[in-house]
């Protein structure tokens, strides 16, 4: 698999991702889905700084929160209920095995994306599809292709105020769209360093990933919108075949 982006392995940048993305109210959508399908034991698949994983932990839920950024987990281990989480440091295919089925494997903030190559995603479905009961649930989004959402990514020089009283100054350019991959660098200025992460995500579109899950034994039974972003997003509910 590819290595985490800088912005989520690098210890000085993971620790700024909630301040940069503060609002989760993204995450309503996945605990309600949890409640409505009765789902108890939560794999939360790139769960970087953790904030879905403490707060199923926070409900009395069984959590495993897994990513590849070690430093995303540092930030995730330092929160309210994450000592109620078991925390693994790898990809999917960490999880395969383990000793009791998962009911439902999560992963938000577009984690889909993060799978370039055809032989990676393959491998994190058959991965999922191994760490899941049957009929387990599989719930994740992914931009829509058709919006173009990186047509709106470029950021000017930003200047953010951080809780600490410091200031960073934050940039974003997307430079190549060579569709179905978009690269994008972002920059952060703080303390007079510079810290610099690329990232290249795939946009595929929904009938592609119906096919793929279809392929990987899960049945799709409901694509949705994500409440927040309406007509941006799919999320896919699918179940993992008995
Ligand atoms: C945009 S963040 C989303 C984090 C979290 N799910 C959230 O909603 O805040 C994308 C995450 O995917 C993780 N990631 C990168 N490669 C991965 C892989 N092969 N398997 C699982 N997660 C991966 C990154 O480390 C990062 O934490």
């Amino acid at each position: 698999m590819r290595e985490p982006d800088a912005a989520f392995a690098d210890p000085r940048q993971a620790v700024l991702y909630d301040v940069f993305d503060d609002d989760r109210s993204d995450l309503d959508a996945y605990v309600a889905i949890v409640r409505e399908v009765g789902a108890r034991h939560v794999i939360d698949l790139g769960c970087g700084t953790g904030s879905l994983a403490v707060r199923l932990a926070g409900e009395g839920l069984v959590v495993v929160g897994v990513d590849p950024a070690a430093a995303s987990l540092d930030v995730a281990r330092s929160k309210p209920h994450a000592d109620r989480v078991t925390w693994i440091n790898g990809d999917a295919t960490a999880v395969v095995g383990g000793a009791s089925g998962a009911d439902l494997v999560v992963m938000t903030g577009n984690v889909a994306q993060v799978f370039v190559e055809d032989e990676d995603w393959s491998d994190t479905l058959t991965a999922v599809h191994s760490a899941l009961r049957p009929g387990g649930w599989f719930v994740f989004e992914t931009r829509r292709p058709e919006v173009r959402a990186w047509e709106s990514w470029d950021l000017r020089p930003t200047t953010v105020d951080l809780p600490d009283g410091r200031t960073a100054v934050v940039t974003r350019t997307v430079t190549t769209v060579d569709l179905p991959l978009v690269t994008f660098e972002g920059s952060t200025t703080l303390d007079g360093d510079i810290l610099t992460s690329t990232s290249t995500l795939r946009f595929r579109a929904r009938e592609e990933i119906e096919r793929d899950l279809l392929a990987h034994g899960f049945t799709v039974r409901d694509v949705r919108d994500a409440p927040d972003r309406p007509g941006k997003e799919h999320v896919f509910l699918a179940r993992a075949d008995g």
